[in-house]
């Protein structure tokens, strides 16, 4: 059955309140749309999990830089549905922006997990991020929220949220889907141009020579130099930020001695890649 779409805050109350009744376990996946097979594999897992699954489309417009790409990100609803459709969601939310920010508003703070990789770059962003995310699960009610390790940052930042604001839902971290040549899918590589695209994958494969480099040299300066170098060689490629951080706390380390996150951001052309494996 083709999920059903609604757009306001009532609805979705109402239909939650109705599987509840029913007996049902709520998962829910927030998402901005435009959606590929990694949003599809985050859906999946929390249909494995409960028995309505509630999926928020929404391009969020507090968690986007003046100069970012808000305007043009991609708005695909009537696909975004019928891949919904094919792998069971039950419910979809796709509010317009007025039905979730009336003037004024209250957002949630930040702590020390924003202080690197993504956060200086863009200010305010995870403020946004965790703002619409806790008002989504106070519109959902979740048992469970699924979100991509792909982001891996936002992931350790919605969990900490979660605990640090006592919010009675278990967060679940899905592995990042990626194209055969191992670009992590993302809605904004179909802003790539054919030259972009064609190179694109060298972003993971020096994340990779980075973890498989890790296992002799512990000096993160080092590695992170390197990392930046093989990025730096990458045709039309400006890194943005190319980092090592202890994976728990996201915060710099000098040695690896713990398990460890590795980080970028990759401008290619106008586009703003990010990807990460975590070195154990
Ligand atoms: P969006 O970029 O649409 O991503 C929605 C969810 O899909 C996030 O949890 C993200 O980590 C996950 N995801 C994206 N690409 C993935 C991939 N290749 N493999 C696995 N998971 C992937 O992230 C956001 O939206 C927003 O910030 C949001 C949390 C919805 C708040 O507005």
């Amino acid at each position: 059955m083709t999920p059903r779409v609604v757009t306001t805050i009532a609805e979705v109350r109402a239909a939650v309140a109705d599987a509840r009744r029913a007996g049902k376990r709520v998962g829910c996946v927030p998402t901005m749309g435009a959606l590929h097979a990694g949003h599809i594999e985050l859906v999946a897992g929390a249909k494995r999990e409960t028995d309505f699954v509630v999926t928020t489309i929404f391009v969020n417009p507090t968690q986007f830089g003046p100069k970012e790409d808000f305007g043009k990100y991609p708005r695909t609803l009537a696909a975004d549905v019928q891949l919904l459709d094919a792998v069971g969601c039950d419910l979809v939310f796709a509010p317009a922006v007025e039905e979730m920010y009336p003037e004024a508003f209250t957002y949630v703070d930040i702590q020390k997990l924003g202080d690197h990789l993504c956060g200086p770059s863009r200010p305010g962003h995870f403020r946004g991020v965790c703002t619409v995310v806790l008002k989504l699960f106070n519109i959902v009610l979740p048992d469970v929220a699924v979100f991509g390790a792909k982001d891996a940052q936002q992931a350790r930042i919605i969990m900490r949220m979660v605990r640090d604001l006592n919010v009675p839902v278990t967060v679940r971290i899905a592995p990042t889907v990626r194209e055969p040549d191992g670009l992590a899918m993302s809605s904004r590589n179909r802003y790539l141009s054919q030259a972009e695209r064609a190179v694109a994958p060298k972003i993971y494969e020096s994340l990779l020579a980075t973890r498989e480099r890790a296992k002799a040299e512990p000096d993160v300066r080092r590695l992170e130099v390197e990392l930046r170098e093989r990025l730096a060689a990458i045709p039309g490629a400006r890194v943005d930020y190319a980092s090592i951080v202890d994976d728990a706390t996201l915060q710099p380390l000098i040695r690896i001695d713990c398990p460890a996150l590795a980080a970028v951001a990759v401008f290619m052309g106008t586009t703003r890649l990010i990807d990460n494996v975590t070195i154990p």
